[in-house]
Formats: C-alpha cells, sequence, structure tokens
C-alpha cells in the first residue's frame, strides 16, 4: 500500500459503536479480553468444552517443541458428531442445518440436521465401500451442493483427510495437489451450475487422474455426483455414481473417536513459491476455534440466527464459517451454488429477504462491485433481518465499510472485519460486534485467546502510530501443523523471521506475511501481502506461481508477475514476459495464447489482466528481479529508484510499452 494511502487510512476517524440491543445481549463481553489474556490455556479449554468429547484432554497445550503444537492432549472427539450427530441427540434433528439454493431459480432444497445426519452417515459407509480408510486423503473437486458438505463431513467421521480444490482451478492444478497429498481417492460431480448454463468438472478429474499417472501416482477410485446431466466420459475400474454407492448402504454409522491431533484436512494455499503449500489442520484445536470464533464474532444466537457465508468451499472461509463452525455450532445457514448477479443483480438480496438471514458474511471484492451497480438494486429487499455483517479476505476500504453498513446493514449492523488466513484456520483479529467501536478499514484487535503484534525488521514491538510486519505471538488452537509432508518448509516459512524477535531465541513468532500498521489507539489496519503473494478478489495467488506457468509455454524465456492496485479486485495481475529468440514476436496471437496457457495451468481466477512482451526485465546486478519497478509501471505512478538496476535503462524500455499499449 502507497504511503498516500496509508496517510489517507490513517485520517479516516468515523466510529460506530455497537447498537444497543445487541451490547446488551453480547454473547461475548470486554471482560473475556483480560480473562483470556490472565490464563489463555484454561480460557480456550473452556471453548474446548463446546464441543463433546469421548475423551477429555488431559493437557491443553503442549508447546514443548516448537513450532509443532499439539493441543488438547489425550482428548478424543469425532468432528462429524460434533456437526451433525449430538444436534439430533439434543433434539435438533427438524431444525434446518442448510437452506441449500440451487444456481437454476427454484432449484432449492432445505435440509434439516436429522436429513443431514442420515446423509453423512451413508457417505461414511459408502467411503468405507470403496476402500478409503483413516489417513486417507480424499480430493473433493465439487460445486456447491449438499453433497459437499456431505462429502466432507463423511471423510472427517472415518478419519479421512479431506483436501477440498476450488472448483475453479484447472485440471493441471488439481492433478497437482492430487499428487502432493498422494490421494487416492477424488470426489467430484459431472458439472455445477454457473450464469444459467452447466459447466463440467468431470472432465478436469479425468485430466488429473492422467497426469497423475504420468507421474506416478494412480488415483484408485473416483466418486461422482449426477448433478447437471451432462454426458461424461465413464472408466468402469474407477468411476462410480454416487448415488448408486450411497443407495446401497446402511444409514447407520458409529462414528469413532480420533484423537484431538488426528488431521483434519489439507487446504492447498499459494505460497512465494511455484508450489502450492498443503495446509494441514488437525482435530480438537481447530473445531474448537472453529466453533468459538463462529459463535463470539458473528454474536451467533443459535435459536434464532439465520447465517449465511458467501465463501466457496474451496477455500479455507468455506471449511471454517460455512462448513465446521456453524454446523458445531448448531446453526441454521444458507449455502448458494450461484454467483452474486446471476440470472439478476439483486440474486443475494433477495435470498436475504427469502430466508432472513440475520448473518452474513462476504468479501470486500463482492462489495465494492455491488457498490457499482448502485443503491437502487438492493433497496428493492427487505434487508431488516441483517443483524451483524461480516467481511473476509484482504482489507476493505473505508468507503466499501460504509457503504456495506449503510446499505447493506441499514446503518444499523455493525461490520466485522475479520483478518486471518488459510494457515490460521479460524479468525484472529476483529471487532467483536456487541463490544468493539468499529473503525471503517480496520481490523481492531485480536479477538479474546489470541495475542498479536506490528514489529519492526529487527522484530521489534512498533510504537502505536507505526508500521511493520503483522506476527502472532502466542500459539492458537487452530493454527497449522505443518506443511504437508515438509517440515522445513513449515519452519522457514513461518517461524524463522522472527524467531526470538531479536531478543530470545526459545520465543516463537508466528510471521503471517503481511505487512499492518497500529493506530494512535493501538488498533491494527492490515495492509496487504509483505511477500511474493497476490490477493485477487480476495483469492490468494502467487507471483511465482503465474511466473512458472507462463515460463512453461514454449514461446517463452522468461516472465515476471506482478500484482498491481485496482479498484475492484484489490490487485489485478500484471506479467511482463519475454520471448525465446526462436519465437520472434511470438506471432499474432501471443497475447491470447499466454493468457489461455495460464488459464490452463493454474485456472481462470490466475488469468493476468494484462500481459506485455517486453525485451529484458530489470534486474540488480545480482540478477534479482526488482518486481516493486514493475508494480509502479503496472499502477502508473513514477518509477521508484532505479539505481540498484543492473542496466537502468531497461525501466525507459518497460515504461514506453507499456504507455503505448494502454
Ligand atoms: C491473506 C490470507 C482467511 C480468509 C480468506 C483468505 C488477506 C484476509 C483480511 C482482512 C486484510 C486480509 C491477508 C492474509 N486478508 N483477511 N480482513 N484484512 N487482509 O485466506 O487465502 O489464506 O489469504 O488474505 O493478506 O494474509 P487466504
Amino acid at each position: 500500500m502507497s504511503s498516500d494511502a496509508l496517510a489517507s487510512l490513517s485520517h479516516e476517524g468515523r466510529r460506530f459503536a455497537p447498537p444497543t440491543e445487541l451490547a446488551e445481549q453480547a454473547n461475548l463481553g470486554e471482560e473475556a479480553y483480560a480473562q483470556a489474556s490472565a490464563d489463555r490455556e484454561s480460557f480456550w479449554a473452556k471453548q474446548a468444552e463446546r464441543l463433546v468429547w469421548n475423551q477429555r484432554w488431559h493437557r491443553v497445550l503442549n508447546w514443548d517443541n516448537p513450532p509443532f503444537a499439539q493441543w488438547f492432549v489425550g482428548g478424543k472427539l469425532n468432528a462429524s458428531y460434533n456437526c451433525v450427530d449430538r444436534h439430533v441427540e439434543a433434539g435438533q434433528g427438524e431444525k434446518v442445518a442448510l437452506h441449500w439454493v440451487g444456481e437454476p431459480e427454484g432449484d432449492t432444497r432445505d435440509i434439516t440436521y436429522a436429513q443431514l445426519h442420515a446423509d453423512v452417515c451413508r457417505a461414511a459407509n459408502a467411503l468405507l465401500d470403496l476402500g478409503v480408510t483413516r489417513g486417507d486423503r480424499v480430493v473433493i473437486y465439487m460445486p456447491m451442493i449438499p453433497e459437499a458438505v456431505v462429502a466432507m463431513l463423511a471423510c472427517a467421521r472415518i478419519g479421512a483427510l479431506h483436501t477440498v480444490v476450488f472448483g475453479g482451478f484447472s485440471s493441471e492444478a488439481l492433478a497437482a495437489r492430487i499428487v502432493d497429498c498422494r490421494a487416492d481417492f477424488v470426489i467430484t460431480a459431472d458439472g455445477g451450475y454457473r450464469r444459467g448454463t452447466a459447466s463440467a468438472l468431470k472432465p478436469a478429474v479425468d485430466g488429473a487422474r492422467r497426469k497423475a499417472a504420468e507421474e506416478g501416482h494412480r488415483v484408485k477410485k473416483v466418486l461422482v455426483v449426477r448433478r447437471t446431466g451432462q454426458e461424461v466420459a465413464w472408466d468402469d475400474s474407477v468411476d462410480t455414481w454416487w448415488h448408486e454407492a450411497v443407495n446401497h448402504v446402511s444409514s447407520v454409522h458409529e462414528p469413532e473417536a480420533f484423537d484431538s491431533e488426528h488431521p483434519l484436512y489439507v487446504m492447498y494455499t499459494s505460497g512465494t513459491t511455484g508450489n502450492p503449500k498443503g495446509i494441514l489442520h488437525t482435530t480438537g484445536g481447530y473445531l474448537t476455534a472453529a466453533a468459538y470464533t463462529h459463535w463470539a464474532i458473528f454474536d451467533l444466537k443459535v435459536d434464532t440466527d439465520v447465517y449465511w457465508c458467501t465463501a466457496d468451499i474451496g477455500w479455507v472461509t468455506g471449511h471454517t464459517y460455512l462448513v465446521y463452525g456453524p454446523l458445531a455450532n448448531g446453526a441454521t445457514q444458507v449455502l448458494f451454488e450461484g454467483t452474486p448477479d446471476s440470472p439478476e443483480p439483486g440474486r443475494w438480496w433477495k435470498i436475504i429477504e427469502d430466508y432472513k438471514v440475520s448473518i452474513f458474511y462476504t468479501a470486500p471484492t463482492a462489495i465494492r462491485s455491488f457498490m457499482k451497480q448502485g443503491e437502487a438494486i438492493p433497496a428493492k429487499y427487505d434487508l431488516s433481518t441483517l443483524r451483524v455483517l461480516g467481511s473476509v479476505g484482504e482489507p476493505i476500504n473505508p468507503e466499501a465499510y460504509i457503504w456495506y453498513r449503510r446499505i447493506i446493514g441499514g446503518d444499523r449492523a455493525p461490520v466485522v472485519d475479520t483478518w486471518w488466513q488459510t494457515e490460521t484456520g479460524s479468525v484472529m483479529i476483529s471487532p467483536l460486534p456487541g463490544v468493539t467501536a468499529g473503525k471503517p478499514g480496520s481490523a481492531m484487535i485480536p479477538i479474546p485467546g489470541i495475542e498479536a503484534d506490528v514489529v519492526s525488521e529487527a522484530g521489534e514491538s512498533v510504537p502505536n502510530g507505526s508500521g511493520g510486519y503483522l506476527v502472532l505471538t502466542e500459539p492458537w488452537p487452530s493454527m497449522l501443523r505443518t506443511i504437508w509432508g515438509d517440515n522445513e518448509r513449515f519452519i522457514e516459512t513461518y517461524w524463522s523471521r522472527f524467531r526470538g524477535g531479536g531478543v530470545d531465541p526459545d520465543r516463537w513468532w508466528y510471521f503471517a506475511g503481511d505487512g499492518a500498521k497500529k493506530d494512535d489507539d493501538g488498533h491494527l489496519w492490515v495492509l496487504g501481502r509483505v511477500d511474493d503473494v497476490m490477493n485477487v478478489s480476495g483469492h490468494r495467488l502467487s507471483t511465482t506461481e503465474i511466473e512458472s506457468a507462463l515460463v512453461s509455454h514454449p514461446k517463452v524465456a522468461e516472465a515476471a508477475v506482478v500484482g498491481a492496485k485496482d479498484e475492484d479486485t484489490g490487485q489485478a495481475i500484471y506479467a511482463y514476459v519475454i520471448l525465446r529468440n526462436e519465437a520472434g514476436d511470438g506471432g499474432p496471437d501471443i497475447l491470447e495464447e499466454l493468457t489461455d496457457h495460464v488459464r490452463g495451468e493454474i485456472g481462470p481466477i490466475a488469468k493476468p489482466r494484462q500481459i506485455m512482451i517486453v525485451p529484458e526485465l530489470p534486474k540488480t546486478r545480482s540478477g534479482k528481479i526488482m518486481r516493486r519497478l514493475l508494480r509502479d509501471v503496472a499502477e502508473g505512478s513514477a518509477v521508484g529508484d532505479t539505481t540498484t538496476l543492473a542496466d537502468s535503462s531497461i525501466m525507459d524500455l518497460i515504461s514506453a510499452a507499456q504507455t503505448a499499449s494502454v
């Protein structure tokens, strides 16, 4: 973020106190902060009591071998039992768990906890029949249909790890994830609906299976949900229809209690290298934090609230705040298959009106696109049931915050700006809607139970009014346990930068990769990534990953990718490419060819906004690409200091080319 933007943020003086009714009945009060800080382990142990444990833990936290944590040591539980069975046993079987809204209008289903229970048990039995056993990895590549939730819970129920891959990722990206975690099983669908048309998924799985086989990994079984009814290629030795598999089995399944540290899932996310990292989450601590944060941050009143999180299950938000948090709490929620503005721009607001949604959780990029369409659209709907609004995925700019609060929240519902990451597993920094007077653009302070700070390059806590790097200074229950198969990378990526905070080698601080500022009141403003990770519409992408994709094209010699500031998507991808000599000028369709290539290697979300063919890239004498300069060019701002470049005339060439292309 530029220093101008920083300065303008610091002048953002508006404050919004919690509404009285909310404050009076808030789930968590001001005192929780002090209680949690005074004795964090007891505080978390109390939160763990939200769950049903088959065996109680004997130790809250084992941090003897940092950064490898164990939470609720010795405890045993089943995540699926906690999300489903126990609500049925408590007499809530007839309560709606999911108001599912399909993309085609009128294609809806209400699923009660009792129905969800039967579905999860059947799916668990079907997975066992297919040969899935505890510890196996099951890749899930599905649209937003109830079976996706059922599949995740069925895996958890039998102790298999799910690895959900976002349906927008390409066959190549899917294959890379299947191979990295050596998944023997894949659950998918023939296709899903997007903007009124059926879009295929199964062919990507077939392709990924071939690609994995070429790399020596054989997928044993693929379970296919029939969603769109479109034609699919079929291999009898591998493919099984979901409906056939689940119809043949019993709806009774006795859940087994697993160790608190039994792995629950692997979720891939982008890092600073070309290979996505498999973030490992385990059971007891993760589920505790998912349930606690969902209850505290949204002030969940489980008997009356209708909750809706618009995230896709392919991202961590979909895991924690669509599956594990709300279901562990026994909430009623909306699950939506479609896109916000199809078939008409008011689709989301119509859903809020129809289902009387009271808690709504979405991303700033969506809010900004609605702002563009104007106030008249949401004004047509009754949004008066909304009482808490959440934001996640990227910094929310004050104007979007104000619009969200005023137009969607009727100037009544507080906005909670929640900062967290795939790695943290649950929200770390956020206002509490009944306690905190919110400031537009600030995630405020760590929630009770979490300790964070902003530190200098040297690892010293910065004073109020200054910026630095965001760190988490104490372990927390839903922290990632490692990177799948790569403990070294885990230590290196997150724990080495501020080890000891420059003070004490035994102090382990988690480096989040974000820059942040403490304002004069000590409130936190998260400014965005300080590494080579981009954030495009709240989706996390690595510059290196896209560079590798470009370089894998036969005509490309070298590539540099940067994320430049963008009004709508937060950041947009700009790629600078040097062609190989033998490719000449690349031919008339070179830009389209390269764009399609990136789409094929990663997926449509990684498509560059602009690709520029350049003669050279700006490099230091030691050969490091100075992306900062390319970002200046892409953002159209003055190009910064070029004195460390090996050849400073390069930037003139690139700037001229960029100007000519606009
Ligand atoms: C990165 C994590 C965890 C939810 C979805 C994204 C950015 C996330 C905020 C926020 C400012 C935010 C950070 C973070 N981010 N929430 N409220 N304010 N920045 O998960 O894909 O793991 O990305 O998203 O840069 O490091 P993710």
